[in-house]
């Protein structure tokens, strides 16, 4: 069932050994950010100690070994979504970056007034707030996908909406607030019989779920490394050729540009036509390590383990009188939100904090998922590799005292 040495994975994340408020850290805050492990911390000293120069300017060494290195990722994140070219891969802040970068030049490009975008209701805030400014800007219109109580998506509802106005798709792989896995398959399909392209923002994905850009023929694809073991302030745009050609630059600045005149400025290639300016170059070039990692076990191991976890956390905690959990859909991936009646989310998250366990209370993010459910916000854990049952325990428990002392 396991291939994994959870013991020895555990190791190479230096910081699971500390203590919080005196108690062993229970980390179950990954939907947020994971923790680093040691061969990422160790690629950002080596790239301070060693290799510190701005990319893809200098003939000096140091800034010619850096650029090799930051072009390195690019290949591996190529390799890693199987993109047919690296070329394809924009490297960019996060994924807010690039679906802010996608609404903007996509839409600046293709959509006019009277188009339709359609979102899903399950969508972070980053998968909403772009495509609204975009639809005030351009007179167009946000279509929202409705979801079932289970937290899955209307299928028929979305196969209705597409028309000759939809001119892009734009929705989770992964719902961070619920762990619903959607079915993006059938999304892309029928996008794709209706020639609309698809975004799919796999920021939840990314570190549990193999993907294949190719062989699910999304357009875009985002995702964050800050998620997926990796250093924040980096993360990616995969773009279909056609589409990245096609569309406008995101900012004018260094790098972009082929030549700059006052008459006229003419700009670069892709990758780097999206690529202005200084980029974080430390995270960049350390976003190997971290997709290295995640290759070292197995995106199929992950995803078992994780599987597994999540399947023993969501049975532990019915154990606790008065749990609803929010989002019960068939497919999910390694996300636990609930609540507790009689108590506030975050009442519970105070509580467990003292006790060392760190999970997230709040709307996520994903506030239109807490008005459709009714709830101010949720308790979510959030799994990763690291985690094992005896958190998962630690956690059920910690949740039963804090209810004791709460209603
Ligand atoms: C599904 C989803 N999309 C987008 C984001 C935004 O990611 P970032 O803050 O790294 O840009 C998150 C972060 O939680 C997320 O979970």
């Amino acid at each position: 069932m396991n291939n994994l040495d959870i013991q020895a994975i555990r190791a190479d994340f230096p910081i699971l050994k500390r203590e919080v408020n005196g108690k062993p850290l229970v980390y179950l805050d990954n939907g947020a950010t994971t923790q680093k492990p040691q061969a990422v911390i160790d690629a950002i000293m080596a790239y301070y100690t060693d290799m510190n120069s701005n990319v893809h300017r200098g003939v000096h060494y140091l800034s010619q070994i850096s650029t090799d290195a930051f072009e390195v990722t690019r290949r591996k994140v190529q390799e890693f979504i199987h993109a047919e070219h690296d070329y394809e891969v924009i490297i960019t802040k996060g994924t807010t970056d690039s679906i802010n970068l996608v609404a903007t030049c996509y839409g600046q490009e293709f959509v006019h007034e009277g188009d339709e975008i359609i979102i899903s209701a399950m969508e972070h805030h980053s998968n909403i707030v772009p495509w609204q400014m975009l639809c005030e800007t351009k007179k167009a219109v946000l279509k929202v996908i409705p979801m079932n109580e289970a937290g899955e998506l209307d299928m028929d509802a979305y196969a209705a909406m597409l028309n000759d106005k939809t001119k892009l798709v734009s929705v989770n792989y992964v719902s961070n607030a619920l762990g619903t896995i959607n079915p993006i398959r059938e999304i892309i399909r029928l996008a794709h019989a209706k020639n609309v392209p698809v975004l799919l923002d796999a920021a939840q994905a990314v570190q549990h779920l193999k993907i294949d850009v190719q062989e699910l023929d999304v357009d875009f694809l985002v995702f964050s490394g800050h998620k997926m073991y990796g250093p924040t302030g980096v993360g990616v745009l995969y773009g279909k050729e056609k589409w990245l050609n096609a569309m406008p630059p995101y900012q004018g600045g260094g790098d972009m540009i082929k030549d700059v005149s006052f008459e006229k400025t003419t700009y670069n290639e892709l990758p780097f036509k999206f690529e202005a300016g200084t980029p974080n170059i430390e995270a960049g070039i350390t976003l190997n390590a971290a997709i290295d990692y995640i290759n070292s076990l197995g995106l199929d191991n992950i995803k078992a383990y994780e599987d597994d976890l999540l399947a023993y956390a969501t049975e532990r905690l019915q154990e606790v009188e008065g749990i609803r959990f929010i989002g019960t859909a068939k497919e999910k991936s390694s996300v636990i939100s609930f609540v507790v009646d009689g108590t506030h989310p975050y009442d519970i998250g105070v509580i467990l904090d003292k006790l060392g366990i760190a999970v997230r209370t709040g709307h996520h993010c994903a506030q239109p998922v807490m008005e459709q459910y009714g709830i101010p916000g949720t308790v979510r854990a959030s799994l990763a590799v690291y985690n094992t049952k005896e958190e998962i325990d630690a956690l059920v428990a910690g949740v039963k005292r804090a209810v004791a002392m709460l209603v």
